[in-house]
């Protein structure tokens, strides 16, 4: 069995893999409080329903509402598009439906990351037919330059070069969601 030894200033190896440091898990909670101040702002008044978009966006969902001052839901939803490789098979599959009612309510799609926009463009797809009154995008990460699908992202954590990461609810074939620290990929 192998086990990982998360330090901050050290690479992870992986296979052949080399990942090496790329968000600090300050940078990430500071960044996740300035969002989550300013979702609190726009929504005041109104109980938004952020729907997390599983598996990734658990970690960040979770820190992220611990965050927010106002009255909120939760709800999860499931995709499955890259299987267990690093590159997306541009296919996207829904594997759980929402367990909320989203007729008339304000709602946030929340995503670990934002890569060719497929997934969100999905999934604004099948929500719009449930008729919220606003829909927005709330993403940790996203990767300007491998967008391919038109989405607007409402909230954007970081924008990154379109490197793999891992790492803070982000899986490489299912593992090391679970470091507290996002890796970037080496080349
Ligand atoms: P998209 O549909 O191409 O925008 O891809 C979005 C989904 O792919 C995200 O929700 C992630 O689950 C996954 N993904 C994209 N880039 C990465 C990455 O660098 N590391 C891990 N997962 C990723
Ligand atoms: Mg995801």
């Amino acid at each position: 069995m192998s086990e990982i030894n998360e330090n901050k200033n050290e690479k992870l190896v992986i296979g052949e893999d080399v990942f090496v440091p790329f968000l600090t898990e300050d940078v990430i909670q500071n960044r996740i409080k300035e969002m989550a101040a300013q979702i609190s702002q726009d929504y005041k008044g109104k109980i938004p329903i952020f729907i997390g978009v599983l598996n990734g966006a658990f970690i960040f969902l979770s820190d992220l509402i611990k965050n927010v001052s106002i009255d909120c839901e939760i709800d999860f939803f499931k995709l499955s598009s890259y299987g267990d490789s690093k590159i997306s098979s541009g296919n996207v599959r829904l594997l759980k439906e929402l367990n909320c009612e989203v007729n008339g309510r304000d709602i946030i799609i929340v995503e670990d990351i934002v890569d060719s926009g497929l997934s969100i463009k999905y999934i604004e797809e099948i929500f719009v037919k449930h008729s919220p009154s606003s829909m927005k995008v709330c993403s940790l990460l996203m990767k300007p330059e491998s967008l391919k699908y038109d989405v607007k992202i409402d909230y954007i954590g970081f924008n990154i070069p379109s490197k793999f990461v891992i790492g803070y609810g982000l899986d490489y074939a299912q593992k090391f969601r679970n470091l507290r620290t996002i890796f970037s990929l080496s080349e």
